[in-house]
């Protein structure tokens, strides 16, 4: 690791891993495996995806999870983030479990552990199976009974050794994208009539972490997509534009969870959520820790007249840009000033987990070794933005690299790569990047100097 390299200050104690899903890395329809998803569905419409590819094979690991469990043990982390896929524990959405499914990642779950990293599993990551979307999806709110029954199977077959859990990955991109803008599965358009996806998700995380908590679960919790939203100009209307997204896009999502209530939605004319006496008790008290998935800042402005929301996202100025150009601004100093802004109005805020931290840059498709240098910046840059915020008394226990695994990315196919490890999807073969072995050797420095601080 060069001097350069060396984030300034990794909080001494945090606890190491990287994150891959199930529909992004497995193969859509690999053999024996069963099931359908929204997203076989959503992939299926002509131009839903940039490239025209399907999720298959990926990175065939539902037949390899070998090589990656070699490839998590090899970096040194202490858990894994992996997804299971509803669709195939539960193929028509109801019933019992899959035999193949569940028998699949009960192995995988035992390779983990041999290999020494603890298995931290996501039980939606976002592949809803079909049969539950034709029933109405996450606009109905006994798919959120349906979610605690399915909880309930994986952790029967599980749960004697997996005793951490996230539920539900980034309700906020399921309702926003998902639901209201359709540009992820299922690509519906509802704009504010989606909002009702965001209640039933946070009940179904909720239901599930009672009965994931009833079969021996040690620690659950949710991973919520976070941005840090700034105002284009320093003037009250773009202040406004940005609270409204600001509201949107993160504190529908933590404010249940957090303090047990949601924000005003209807003094900004918004249609009220679908709340049941006890709904709120039941979240507010629904997690052990707290998940962010971070990637970049959002800048808004006021809307163009006739736009159907009250806010235009922005390019956001001066700072240099990921594989997705301006849509992805790099600003690390926005999880620090988040992470802070969390701490400073949550007081019940639990520990903090960073559940998912990366970056895409264009890299070549085919085998071979890649100086991802841009990356390791990334990483270090937000590694820094941590330390500070710990430093200025956040608690955050965990972090969290997206990806181990160049993979298939949502509606952007395989035009974006995150990994930590380059894969070719025409040969399958997997080739660690430069920063594997740094995110390695961070690791390997900040146990040593963990065990320095222990012995003295
Ligand atoms: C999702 C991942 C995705 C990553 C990069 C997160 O929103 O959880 O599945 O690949 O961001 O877009």
């Amino acid at each position: 690791m060069t001097p350069e390299h060396v984030p300034p200050s990794v909080p001494a104690g945090l606890r190491w891993s990287a994150a891959t899903s199930a529909f992004q890395i497995e193969g859509s329809r690999p053999t024996g495996a069963v099931g359908r998803s929204i997203w076989d569905d959503f992939l299926e419409r002509p131009g839903a995806i940039i490239d025209g590819s399907t999720a298959d094979p990926a990175c065939d690991s539902y037949r390899h999870p070998e090589a990656d469990v070699a490839l998590a043990a090899g970096l040194g982390l202490d858990r894994y983030r992996f997804s299971i896929p509803w669709a195939r524990v539960q193929p028509d959405g109801r019933g019992a479990g899959d035999a193949g499914a569940l028998d699949h990642y009960s192995r995988l779950v035992d390779l983990l552990l041999e290999a020494g990293v603890a298995p931290f599993p996501t039980l939606f990551h976002w592949e809803m199976p079909s049969a539950i979307e034709a029933d109405g999806g996450w606009l109905e709110r006994d798919t959120a009974e349906r979610f605690a029954e399915y909880a309930n199977i994986v952790a029967d077959r599980l749960g004697d050794r997996v005793r951490q859990w996230y539920t539900i990955n980034e309700p906020a991109m399921t309702t926003l994208q998902g639901y209201a803008v359709g540009t992820l599965a299922p690509g519906r358009q509802l704009l504010f009539d989606a909002l009702p996806t965001a209640h039933h998700q946070l009940l179904a995380h909720a239901r599930a972490a009672s009965v994931l908590r009833e079969r021996g679960a040690s620690t659950v919790g949710l991973a919520n997509n976070h941005t840090w939203v700034l105002p284009l100009h320093d003037t009250a209307e773009d202040r406004e534009a940005a609270a409204v997204y600001d509201l949107l896009h993160n504190r529908v999502f933590s404010a249940p969870l957090l303090d047990g209530a949601y924000p005003d939605l209807e003094s900004l004319g918004l249609p009220p959520m679908p709340v049941r006496d006890g709904d709120l008790e039941e979240i507010g008290r629904s997690i052990d820790f707290y998940g962010i998935n971070f990637y970049n800042p959002t800048t808004v402005t006021t809307a163009a007249a006739g736009s159907p929301v009250p806010f235009d996202i922005v390019p956001t100025p001066g700072v240099p840009v990921t594989g997705f150009g301006p849509e992805w601004p790099i600003m690390p100093a926005a999880l620090r000033d988040l992470l802070i802004d969390l701490h400073a109005r949550h007081p019940h805020l639990p520990p903090v987990v960073i559940a998912e931290n990366g970056a895409a840059f264009p890299e070549p498709a085919r085998a071979g070794r890649i100086d991802d240098t841009d990356r390791i910046e990334y990483l270090a840059g937000h590694l820094a933005a941590v330390g500070e915020a710990v430093d200025a008394g956040v608690s955050v226990e965990e972090y969290t690299v997206w990806s181990l695994l160049d993979n298939w990315e949502w509606a952007d196919g395989y035009t974006q790569r995150f990994g930590l490890v380059h894969v070719d999807f025409e040969t399958g073969e997997r080739t660690p990047k430069a920063s594997y072995d740094w995110y390695r050797d961070v690791i390997a420095s900040s146990r040593a100097a963990a065990a320095t601080a222990v012995a003295s």
